[in-house]
């Protein structure tokens, strides 16, 4: 064949294609909107529904399938709308339940589907229930749908367990009882403004079924489900020696993953009897509605495990998102995302980035390149801007060439970086207050997007208000300063979804190729998915390509060798285009 150099090589099929018609959400890239960030439409700084109504055309030309809304509903928002009071209410903030149904009914009409957040694991306290819950007395039906338990020590002064808040501090907080004395404790795994619902009562599990059906009438196609591994929890209640991260498992690295005991507040096994009964409730409605699992769990056989045929239908892949830039760590992502997801007939769902975690294009440039920190300060280490974007353009590259489904966070198309150097006073996550600023926490993800680089707000909203400042530098991130231009990050991204569609590369496969010639040995991850070969490199040095190679894209522009051949440089992907068989 033309690209002779490729008979040398060695091809391992890891994956193979899906079967012919797949469900969308096998192979969907959807995007994550956070509604107070996307687009405002009322002029308060702070994003909302019709703002986003108006703005969706962008997001058909971009190329995406869906949508994903991260909480819209009535909220004190004290945790950004996941501190839910009302399931199904809109907040006066992001407008009326008419502006979701005109939200939904609008994507509908531009072919995009629509996916909203579902928040189970706990309510706000400002909720009815908890409320009710507040004024009803110990052992009362009210206080049942919480977890509330007597404390320990003579007076019941100390917390019944001592775990800890994902915050910071203790998950358990003590209320007053009606007649004034100091009462029960109830727990709350994040804020205490958000406490714990138990599962373990039907009246729960019942309520959450009609909430499901509410949103599915209104004609949303799936839910993403917070904290899906953490609604069950161990019924001993039995102190818990490990930090409480979302993960959940002790901070010890000489533990391997799942041989670490199981934290009794996560992925406990009776969580997957819930996620069987939501699955029966969407099965009895038309098309494929469809069920996402946020689920940090110890290993990915852990995670397989919410997305078995009776169960959900995808759970975003974070342990790709936590891979450091290295090629060998991530080929073993890659390949365990992969076949612990074809084991249960599962589609893997990548991701790099949404509003919890650093922007990948910031988190990349750092010396560190797995997780990150829970934000950057101003006076920390700030990250290599630059090469953190080349990175994350190569990351995206790498990403949507793989088989599966895929998620963008709003602002990744456009390489927009996290908010380093946010002034505390403004901060509103509550990680930052209750680690009392030890994590800086997730407002830099957060900031309003840059549409339009000559307005006031960058064209956030009509007043130029926005809720957080944005940095000066996004003027060369705005959306209309990268759309056409050749070389953007956004013309990157289209041109890769186009692609992708084109290539039909989400139900395709994947094969490492391995002894490429000249490929500087281990550095470079070498894949094929169909007629594709993907080259990424995340070596050092300049690796040339196959000869003959017909570059289909790059995430940056490839040099020139002396002998007239294509070098693909470091921190760079590029999809070449194989002869067909
Ligand atoms: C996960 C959500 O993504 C995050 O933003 C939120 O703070 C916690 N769950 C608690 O709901």
């Amino acid at each position: 064949m033309p690209l002779g150099t490729l008979d040398e090589t060695t091809s391992t099929l890891i994956h193979s294609p899906a079967g012919p018609d797949p469900e969308w959400w096998r192979t969907a890239v959807i995007y994550q909107i956070y509604p107070r960030s996307f687009a405002d439409a009322n002029g308060d700084g702070i994003g909302d529904l019709p703002g986003i109504t108006a703005r969706l055309h962008h997001l058909t030309e971009l190329g995406v399938d869906a949508i994903w809304l991260s909480p819209f509903y009535t909220s004190p928002q004290h945790d950004a709308g996941y501190d839910v009071a009302d399931y199904r209410q809109v907040d006066p903030r992001f407008g009326t339940l008419a502006d979701a149904d005109a939200l939904i009914a609008r994507a509908h009409e531009l072919g995009l589907r629509v996916i909203v957040d579902l928040v189970p694991n706990h309510t706000s306290d400002e909720h009815e229930w908890f409320q009710a819950a507040l004024t009803a007395a110990p052992g009362s039906a009210e206080r049942n749908r919480y977890i509330f338990r007597d404390g320990r020590g003579e007076t019941g002064q100390e917390p019944p367990t001592n775990w800890e808040s994902v915050f910071g501090g203790r998950a358990w907080t003590r209320i007053t009882e009606p007649d004034g004395t100091p009462g029960q404790w109830y727990l709350h795994l994040f804020d205490s403004h958000q406490p714990d619902l138990n599962w373990e009562n039907e009246e729960v599990r019942a309520e959450f079924d009609d909430v499901l059906r509410f949103w599915l009438d209104r004609g949303v196609d799936g839910f993403r489900v917070d904290v899906a591994h953490g609604l069950i929890k161990d019924q001993e209640f039995p102190d818990w020696g490990g930090h409480t991260t979302m993960v959940g498992g002790q901070d010890d690295d000489s533990v391997d993953a799942g041989d670490r005991p199981q934290a009794p507040m996560w992925d406990q096994p009776g969580v997957h009897e819930v996620y069987r009964r939501w699955h029966r409730v969407l099965a009895d409605y038309e098309g494929d509605r469809a069920l996402v699992a946020e689920a940090w769990t110890e290993t990915p056989e852990a995670l397989a495990r919410y997305v078995r045929p009776d169960e959900m239908h995808q759970a975003f892949n974070f342990d790709f998102l936590c891979t450091p830039w290295d090629a060998a760590e991530l080929r073993a992502s890659i390949t365990e995302g992969l076949t612990t997801s074809d084991a249960v007939g599962a589609p893997t769902t990548w991701v790099m980035s949404n509003h919890d975690v650093v922007r990948a294009s910031s988190r990349l440039g750092l010396a560190e390149t797995g997780k990150g920190p829970n934000g950057i300060g101003a006076e920390e280490t700030q990250p290599d801007a630059a090469l953190g974007l080349r990175r994350a353009s190569a990351a995206a590259l790498l990403m949507l060439a793989l088989p599966g489904s895929a998620y963008l966070y709003q602002g990744e198309e456009l390489g927009l970086p996290e908010h380093t150097e946010l002034p505390d006073e403004l901060r509103q996550d509550p990680a930052f207050f209750r680690t009392r600023g030890e994590e800086k926490g997730r407002d830099g993800c957060r900031v309003p997007l840059p549409w339009e680089a000559g307005a006031d707000g960058f064209g956030f909203s009509p007043t130029g208000a926005t809720w957080l400042p944005q940095p000066q530098e996004w003027v060369a991130f705005a959306r209309d300063a990268q759309q056409g231009r050749p070389g953007s990050t956004l013309e990157l991204y289209r041109t890769a979804l186009r692609l992708r569609k084109d290539l039909d590369l989400g139900a395709g496969s994947l094969a490492w190729v391995d002894g490429l010639p000249g490929a500087a040995g281990d550095s470079v991850l070498a894949f094929q998915n169909g007629t594709v070969l993907v080259l990424v490199n995340l070596g050092e040095q300049e690796v040339p390509l196959p000869q003959g190679a017909q570059v289909l894209l790059s995430s940056a522009e490839l040099s020139e060798a002396a002998d007239g051949g294509a070098l693909l440089s470091p921190d760079v992907t590029v999809w070449v285009q194989l002869p067909q068989a």
